[in-house]
């Protein structure tokens, strides 16, 4: 299948070493994929325009052009030692999914806009959906250029090195300039391989959170100070860590997660007791009052260790968004077009954020999820068979055809 070989091109554009995928934003390797991109989109014939952070649009036009458009789409960059599969799959199974209907012989009414969105992962600036939220019109764009990576480097000077020039503000894309979107991804989960079906169709995507505490205790000699003597920064977060895990635990839903995959320990030592720490916490669920249950525990668990290791913390939220609720007339498209494919296909909740999130701030968004092995991710191991990701595109295309040429307005 084309876009099983265009997938295995698109994963050898990494910056990382093999197997893994490392394709972080801005990156050679991610200048590279989006001018491959690119002309993958210019050979199907589609009209390309880059925004001034870098999220690209190939459009399709429609017989009446003037109409709010469909659009589908979602991300290729990719965390450190990582997939092929995690966004790619909806960028290229996207295009795939257009030249399966120009093939048909298919004529849009309404444009048909294929996007591939910038910075969807935190790698670099350490917030998710960094294009998406701006094109939705909920991160504020000066804020956001002054944005910085571990070198110190700001998106302002990064986006500007990449190509990308102009006012964020320009971003901005209105309500009503999509008369649908749909992303096509794989689940991120186990529950598809697991219960033996073809697609999940995502009615709620699960809200997430993300804070940054910055501990500061006492440094040392790690044999020369007595126990009674220190104010061990590593040990405050650690006990924080727990107090957030207990928090996530005690919810009494499964929906609710919690975990924190960034701490770094100065000096970082063996032999210096930490005088500083800085460490992340993701925290999410479906229900945002839940969520807040979390995060409360997060700031009493902080007021103490502040009492109990005599340190320092501030906590900095880096985001906190609320959850979205997918479009039950798409989500009815999807499931005609499922039918249709003869395609079993489960409603389902949808843990990990997308660039969907946002766009469901300024359009009627569903997801057609695709299963991968073992339901792993965010991993090298990450697949999804020619087959999964045939059947997607294929219900894809459909439901695209369908919310092309829907009379509604
Ligand atoms: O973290 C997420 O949910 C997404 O894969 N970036
Ligand atoms: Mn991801
Ligand atoms: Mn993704």
């Amino acid at each position: 299948m084309r876009t099983v070989s265009e997938l295995e091109t698109l994963a050898g554009f990494s910056s990382g070493p093999e197997p893994g995928v490392t394709r972080v934003v801005f990156s050679q390797a991610d200048r590279k994929a989006r001018a491959w991109f690119k002309n993958l989109c210019r050979d199907a014939g589609l009209e390309i325009r880059e925004d001034a952070v870098g999220n690209t649009f190939a459009t399709w036009l429609g017989s009446e052009p003037q109409l709010p458009r469909v659009g589908t789409g979602s991300h290729i960059d990719a965390i450190p030692h990582s997939g092929k599969y995690d966004g790619t799959v909806g960028v290229l199974g996207g295009l795939e999914a257009i030249r399966t209907l120009q093939a048909a012989g298919f004529r849009p009414r309404r444009s048909i806009e294929l996007l591939l969105f910038t910075s969807e992962e935190p790698t670099r600036f350490g917030i998710g959906c960094l294009g998406s939220r701006l094109l939705a019109g909920v991160l504020d764009p000066s804020a956001a250029d002054e944005f910085k990576d571990r070198e110190a480097k700001s998106l302002a000077e990064l986006r500007a090195q990449a190509g990308f020039n102009g006012s964020l503000e320009s971003v901005r894309l209105p309500a009503g300039h999509y008369h649908a979107f749909v992303e096509l991804h794989i689940e991120q989960g186990p529950l598809l391989e697991r219960n033996g079906i073809q697609l999940g169709i995502v009615t709620n995507i699960a809200a997430p959170a993300s804070f940054r505490l910055t501990i500061a205790g006492e440094g040392g000699h790690a044999g020369a100070v007595l126990m009674p003597q220190r104010h061990d920064a590593f040990l405050a977060a650690a006990e924080i860590a727990l107090a957030v895990e207990a928090a996530a635990r005690s919810t009494g839903a499964i929906d609710t997660v919690a975990t924190s995959g960034v701490c770094e320990i100065f000096p970082g030592a063996i032999n210096s007791i930490p005088s500083r720490v800085k460490i992340e916490f993701d925290i999410r669920d479906t229900d945002i009052a839940r969520r807040e249950t979390v995060a409360e525990a997060l700031h009493a668990a902080s007021a103490r260790m502040r009492e109990k290791r005599g340190v320092s913390i501030e906590i900095e939220t880096i985001n906190s968004d609320a959850p979205a609720t997918c479009d039950p007339a798409i989500i009815d498209t999807l499931k005609r077009a499922a039918e249709d494919a003869s395609c079993s296909h489960s409603l389902m909740v949808s843990r990990a954020y997308h660039d969907s999130l946002f766009m469901s701030r300024i359009a009627p968004v569903a997801m057609l999820f695709i299963p991968c092995r073992a339901g792993v991710s965010h991993r090298p191991d990450e697949y999804a068979s020619p087959e999964q990701i045939a059947t997607g595109v294929r219900v894809l295309a459909q439901t695209l055809a369908h919310l092309a040429n829907t009379q509604s307005s």
